[in-house]
């Protein structure tokens, strides 16, 4: 199962007593060296949730011990299909869930300082309007038809009430220059009517970054755009944790856009994380059936496969889970355990990978033993 052995040189057969204890010694201080930024490194994530459980009711459980971290100027990818639970996490982190539903249990940390879900709603509120950022895949819903884009933009940055008029102004077309807005300062004069889908896209960004934010929340920003678009949007995703250390939360159904522009990906399942990975190892190492079928509901590009028709089954209805891993009757490797035991979540990378941030886990009975 979990490998936590940190490399230690092999010993000499000559060697003297006192050697040999040294270079214990020195192998235990490195373990002790790597469990410590081990530890550091999971103590300073920008955003860090702790066995998050959200329902709707009894039995009715769409969060259940969602762990997640994202570092600052991190891009972490939360990708699932439709009903996993990926837009209820956003709106847990931002303390907006729907009407109903409620936390059960867990924490939610900004900055290792603040426990979110202990702060009550005017300081949420400033957490929301300072520190977090949302954009949807309607841009529509963000922006309001009736007032041109450097008015909305200019709101927003005189929400912090350091700005007059003028400097509003000229911050909100910094902004769209910095989204990459063609003709920004004709756009500042423009109604969102009159942009295309990818300029509202553009548009809502620069009104989320008005605040200055360390964490984006982005649920499916590039879906309804076509795939020349979507790339520009998600290379100005990428150029924004560059240029301004802003850290991402991409939600997405959609792997082919995780492979663009991802540092780490969690993948989601009628509410639980299933595996978690750096992207790399996740296309190379892809260890969980739900993400190996994930991986392989996505269309070719030379068209090889015209039969495919998605993974078969459907995601589960949150009022009927299933016994055991919630995943067994749609998978193709289920064990006869899978329908009685539910899995953890192991961790599959050696103390050496995650000291380098390249954490590794999947929740599978298949991997236990590993
Ligand atoms: N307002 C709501 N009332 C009742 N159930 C909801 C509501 N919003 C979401 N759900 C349920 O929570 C589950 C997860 O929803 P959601 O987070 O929107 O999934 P995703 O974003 O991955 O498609 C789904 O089963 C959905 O039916
Ligand atoms: S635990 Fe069993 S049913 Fe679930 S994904 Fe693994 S093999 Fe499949
Ligand atoms: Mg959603």
């Amino acid at each position: 199962m979990t490998c936590l052995v940190y490399p230690i040189e092999t010993m000499s057969a000559r060697a003297t007593a006192g050697d040999a204890t040294d270079r214990l010694a020195n192998a235990t201080d490195r373990v002790a060296n790597a469990t410590d930024r081990v530890a550091s490194l999971e103590a300073a994530p920008l955003l860090r949730l702790r066995d998050l459980s959200v329902s709707f009711g009894p039995g009715q459980e769409v969060l259940r011990r969602v762990n997640l971290t994202i570092d600052k100027g991190e891009i972490v990818g939360l990708v699932g299909e439709s009903g996993s639970g990926k837009t209820l996490t956003a709106l847990s982190i931002l303390g907006l869930l729907p009407p109903g539903a409620r936390t059960e249990e867990g924490q939610i940390w900004l900055d290792g300082t603040d426990n979110l879900l202990q702060l009550d709603e005017k300081q949420r509120r400033q957490i929301r309007a300072r520190r977090l950022a949302m954009i949807f895949q309607e841009p529509m819903s963000a922006l309001n038809p009736v007032f041109s884009l450097g008015y909305q933009i200019g709101e927003v940055l005189r929400l912090g009430g350091r700005m007059d008029r003028g400097q509003a102004r000229r911050e909100a077309r910094r902004l769209l220059e910095r989204v990459a807005m063609p003709d920004p300062e004709r756009r500042l004069r423009s109604f969102p009517h009159q942009l295309s889908g990818g300029q509202l896209q553009r548009a809502m960004i620069a009104m989320a970054l008005a605040a200055g934010p360390d964490l984006l929340l982005a649920d499916e920003p590039t879906t309804a755009l076509d795939v020349t678009v979507q790339a520009q949007v998600l290379e100005l995703l990428t150029d924004l944790r560059s240029q301004l250390g802003l850290a991402v939360l991409l939600i997405t159904h959609d792997l082919g856009v995780v492979a663009q522009c991802c540092d780490r990906v969690v993948v989601m399942y009628s509410g639980q994380v299933v595996e978690e990975a750096p992207v790399e190892e996740l296309f190379s190492h892809p260890s969980h059936p739900y993400t190996r079928a994930l991986l392989d509901a996505v269309p070719k590009l030379d068209g090889r496969d015209p039969s495919f028709l998605g993974i078969p089954g459907r995601v589960p209805e949150i009022q009927a889970l299933p016994s055991g891993c919630t995943f067994h009757p749609r998978c193709r490797v289920a064990l006869e355990t899978c329908s009685r035991s539910e899995p953890d979540l192991y961790s599959i990378s050696s103390i050496g990978e995650a000291v380098r941030g390249q954490h590794h886990s999947c929740r599978c009975f298949l991997v236990e033993d590993r």
